[in-house]
C-alpha cells in the first residue's frame, strides 16, 4: 500500500490533536508525521501512537517533501502557509473559512459532495463545523424532496473557539465552586472588545458580526450549504448560539420542502444515509444530546415532526461531535477520499 509524508499544521489544538489522534485509529497510510505549530509550541514533546515526537514552529521549509499537509492552525496561518505547501508540492486540506467559498476550491463533505474532489487543485477546504453537522442530515432529505427553506439555530459547544475555551470554561467552573467572581476572558472570543461570562449564560455571538446584523458564523452556514448543495436556491437563515457545553454542536432545523415527505419518509431516509444515526423515540426519551454524540463519528437526528405551519416541512434536531465530524474526522475523511480516487 502507497504511505504519505503528512504535516498537521496546529498540532497543538483541538483539531490538531484529535486530527493526529483519527489517522491512528483510522489507521491512515503515514509514511512520515510532521507535528507543526507556532513558536509557542516548538519543541514541546507529543506522545503519538506510543512514540514522542517533538512538534517544530512551522516555517515555509515545514513543507518539503510533504504529500498532506492538514491545516488547522486558523485563518490568517492557512493564507500565510498556503502558498509554501503548494510550491513544494503538497496537497493542503484547510480547516478554516479562509479559502472555502473559493470558485477553485472544493468544499467537501464526503458523504454528501465526495465528487467535488475530482476538480481540486492542490486546495480542498474544510467546511465549518455547524454547516457539516446540518448538511449531512439536510442532503438526503434534499435529494429526495427538494429543499425549498431552511431556519437553523445552533447550539455551539464551547471547544467551537479552540483549546483555550475549555480550559475557560472548567475554570469558570471552579471559580463557582470556589464562591468566587467568575471571570469573563474567551467568551464570545478571544477578539471580542467585551467578554461575557459563559457559565450559566447563552451567547448568540459567533464569530465577528457582518452585514445585516448575522454574524460572519450565520453567513458561513448560508453560504456553504449553498455551495456544498450546489443549489443557491435554497433560502436559509441562521441564528448561531454559544452554550456552556463542552463538546458537540447542536441544531434546531425546520426545512421547508418543494414536494411532500412526511417524517416516516425522512426518518427511513435519514436510517439509510451514510454517517447518520436516527435516534428518535420520545415515548422512550430517546433524542440526540451531546453528551451522546461527543467522542464519535456520527450524525445524530431526532424530534424529527411535521410542520404544521407549511405545505410541506419538518422539524429536525441535529446532534455531533463538531471537533470529529465538523473538523478533524472529515479532514481525514477528505483525505481517504482522495487516495481511494487516486487524486493524491
Ligand atoms: N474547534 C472546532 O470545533 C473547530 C471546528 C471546525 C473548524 N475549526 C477550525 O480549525 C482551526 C483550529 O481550531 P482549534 O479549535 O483547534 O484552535 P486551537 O485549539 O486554538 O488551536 C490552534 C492551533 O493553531 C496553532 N497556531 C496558532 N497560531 C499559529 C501560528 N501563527 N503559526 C503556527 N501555528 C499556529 C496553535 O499552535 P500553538 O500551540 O503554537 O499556539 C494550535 O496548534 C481553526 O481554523 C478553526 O476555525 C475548529
Amino acid at each position: 500500500m502507497k504511505t504519505y509524508n503528512v504535516a498537521v499544521l496546529g498540532a497543538t489544538g483541538a483539531v490538531g490533536q484529535e486530527l493526529v489522534d483519527i489517522l491512528l485509529e483510522r489507521q491512515f497510510p503515514i509514511k512520515s508525521l510532521k507535528l507543526l505549530a507556532s513558536a509557542r509550541s516548538a519543541g514541546r514533546v507529543m506522545e503519538i501512537g506510543g512514540e514522542p515526537l517533538v512538534v517544530e514552529e512551522v516555517s515555509p521549509e515545514s513543507f518539503a517533501g510533504v504529500d498532506l499537509a492538514f491545516f488547522m492552525a486558523g485563518g490568517s496561518v492557512s493564507q500565510q502557509f498556503a502558498p509554501a505547501a503548494w510550491d513544494h508540492g503538497a496537497i493542503v486540506i484547510d480547516n478554516s473559512s479562509a479559502f472555502r467559498l473559493d470558485d477553485d476550491v472544493p468544499l467537501v463533505v464526503p458523504e454528501v459532495n465526495g465528487d467535488d474532489l475530482e476538480k481540486h487543485q492542490g486546495l480542498i477546504a474544510n467546511p465549518n463545523c455547524s454547516t457539516t453537522i446540518a448538511v449531512m442530515a439536510l442532503a438526503p432529505l434534499h435529494a429526495a424532496a427538494g429543499i425549498k427553506r431552511v431556519v437553523v439555530s445552533t447550539y455551539q459547544a464551547v471547544s467551537g473557539i479552540g483549546a483555550a475555551a475549555i480550559d475557560d470554561l472548567k475554570h469558570q467552573v471552579a471559580q463557582y465552586q470556589g464562591g468566587e467572581e467568575i471571570t469573563a476572558k474567551t467568551f464570545p472570543s478571544p477578539s471580542a472588545a467585551k467578554k461575557y461570562p459563559m457559565l450559566f449564560n447563552l451567547i448568540p455571538h459567533i464569530d465577528v458580526f457582518e452585514e445585516g446584523g448575522y454574524t460572519k458564523e450565520e453567513w458561513k452556514m448560508v453560504r456553504e450549504t449553498q455551495k456544498i448543495l450546489h443549489d443557491d436556491s435554497i433560502k436559509i437563515t441562521a441564528t448561531t448560539v454559544r452554550v456552556p457545553v463542552m463538546r458537540s454542536h447542536s441544531e434546531s432545523i425546520n426545512v421547508e420542502f418543494d414536494n411532500p415527505i412526511t417524517p416516516a419518509e425522512a426518518r427511513k431516509i435519514l436510517e439509510n444515509a451514510p454517517g447518520i444515526k436516527v435516534y428518535d423515540d420520545p415515548a422512550e426519551q430517546e433524542y440526540p444530546m451531546p453528551i451522546l454524540t461527543t467522542g464519535g463519528d456520527l450524525v445524530w437526528v431526532g424530534r424529527i415532526r411535521e410542520d404544521f405551519t407549511v405545505p410541506s416541512g419538518l422539524n429536525l434536531w441535529v446532534v455531533g461531535d463538531q471537533i470529529r465530524k465538523g473538523a478533524a474526522l472529515n479532514t481525514v475523511q477528505i483525505a481517504e477520499e482522495l487516495i481511494k480516487r487516486g487524486l493524491v
